[in-house]
């Protein structure tokens, strides 16, 4: 069988080169690919919004599973429409997507469904929500877009002129466009953050191992927010009889209630988790693979992912054995650009990438990269994602550092205290 994976980051060269290992997998395309997926699959020059291409092409090359890492085409119906061509899919269909694609949506499930998250309040109206803060007391709340906004329609503020700056900015000057037409305005929440991520064929959950993503740009949780400078898997803080309460009181519950909405959930359940004093509590739903989380995730997975991935598209999930893991946790560290997560200058060479490939128990996933001449250019603010395994945390982080030590371009640069929190 040939597989297509759709997307073109660390998530997908991570599906691509893990994939690309099963034995039932002839030959694994990437639309569009980077210069990883280059090496490890076949790059196809399909942007991943044009759906058309994407299936024909899946027709005319024999791909019997197409894989679709991120959030956009699924919002936009990428399921949907392979699924009308008689194509076999991996992911939510646009209905279930808005798990992801509204924010709205997706606390109005929760709360319906009686899961734990922070408390909100809706709005469509700027003064309506203008007026709510000025009237309410001055605490931190995190004023959000509805819809999506790559990861950055989230301002977290600490006191009433922030979240009215941060209102302004959403919902009145529109900053990430339309995903500001409604917003949220939700109690900040204190704790630490873990991913716990799930494969459903909307009857069966089948829990990952949970991991912990660095949002902040800078070492100690500093700096302005990013898609992600690391993570590493297992998170210690979710401990198993944690994770369990997070799969029978938030996981379960929700499945059911797209279940009862009609929008029945296949694929990445992943949630985004907010430890706090009282517990677990959803800060919010992805529909897909977390990036990077999904890097050290595929790293330590030892059963045959394609076979995950069918049953989850035949809905017999509940066949599958128990998935089998690598014991020995991982640790990968995002390098990024100069600049990022503002702007940054592409095309710089990338050098050291053959030295690291020669580390035992190492994988260097690349993310925004692309080649030039031949060469391997930065072409994404986030570029590589050095990926380590280790007998504990400790080697494993020592491990990707040195890794990281090995690669050299201009302005290259990462945070040093990726997995510390597991540390302490
Ligand atoms: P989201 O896109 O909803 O995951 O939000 C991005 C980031 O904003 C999260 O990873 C958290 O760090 C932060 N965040 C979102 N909601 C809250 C909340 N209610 N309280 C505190 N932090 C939050
Ligand atoms: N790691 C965060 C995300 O994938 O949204």
């Amino acid at each position: 069988m040939n597989v297509l994976i759709v997307g073109s980051g660390g998530r997908e060269h991570a599906l691509a080169w893990k994939i690309a290992q099963s034995p039932r997998v002839e030959r694994v395309f990437v639309a569009p690919g980077n210069a990883g997926t280059a090496a490890d699959a076949e790059n196809v020059d399909i942007s991943t919004d044009d759906f058309p291409a994407l299936i024909k092409f899946a027709q005319e090359n024999e791909v019997g599973l197409t894989v679709v890492g991120p959030e956009a085409p699924l919002a936009a119906g990428i399921v949907d429409v392979f699924q009308d061509a008689g194509l076999r899919v991996f992911g939510p269909n646009a209905a279930a997507a808005e798990l992801e694609g509204s924010k709205v949506f997706c606390k109005d499930l929760l709360r319906d469904a009686d899961v734990a998250s922070g408390e909100y309040q809706t709005f469509e109206d700027v003064d309506e929500a203008v007026m709510f803060l000025e009237e309410r007391e001055d605490v931190p709340v995190v004023v959000k877009a509805d819809g999506l906004a790559a990861g950055k329609g989230v301002i977290v503020c600490s006191c009433r002129d922030e979240a009215l700056a941060a209102v302004e900015k959403i919902a009145r000057q529109k900053a990430y466009g339309d995903a500001g037409n409604r917003i949220l305005i939700e109690e900040r929440l204190d704790g630490q953050e873990a991913s716990v991520l799930a494969i459903t064929d909307g009857q069966t959950l089948v829990m990952l191992q949970p991991a912990q993503d660095h949002k902040p740009a800078y070492d100690g949780d500093t700096g302005p927010n990013t898609g992600g400078m690391g993570a590493y898997c297992p998170a210690p803080l979710m401990d198993d009889e944690m994770l369990h309460w997070v799969e029978e009181k938030v996981l379960v519950p929700t499945i059911h209630a797209m279940k009862r909405a009609r929008r029945p959930f296949s694929g990445v359940l992943y949630a985004g988790l907010m430890i706090t004093n009282q517990g677990p509590k959803v800060l919010e739903y992805n529909v897909r693979f977390g990036d990077p989380e999904c890097q050290p995730l595929l790293f330590r997975l030892k059963t045959d992912l394609v076979d995950v991935l069918e049953a989850t598209v035949d809905g017999r999930l509940d066949q599958l054995d128990p998935l089998e893991w690598d014991p020995r946790p991982s640790v990968c560290v995002v390098m990024a650009s100069e600049g990022y997560p503002n702007s940054y200058e592409k095309g710089r060479p990338i050098r050291g990438l053959d030295e690291a490939a020669k580390l035992a128990d190492t994988k260097v996933f690349h993310a925004g990269t692309g080649l030039l001449n031949g060469q391997v250019v930065n072409t994404g603010g986030r570029v590589l994602n050095v990926t380590a395994m280790g007998d504990n945390i400790a080697r494993a982080k020592l491990a990707a550092y040195t890794a990281v030590k090995c690669i050299r371009w201009d302005g290259a640069w990462c945070r040093k205290d990726i997995s510390d929190k597991a540390l302490f």
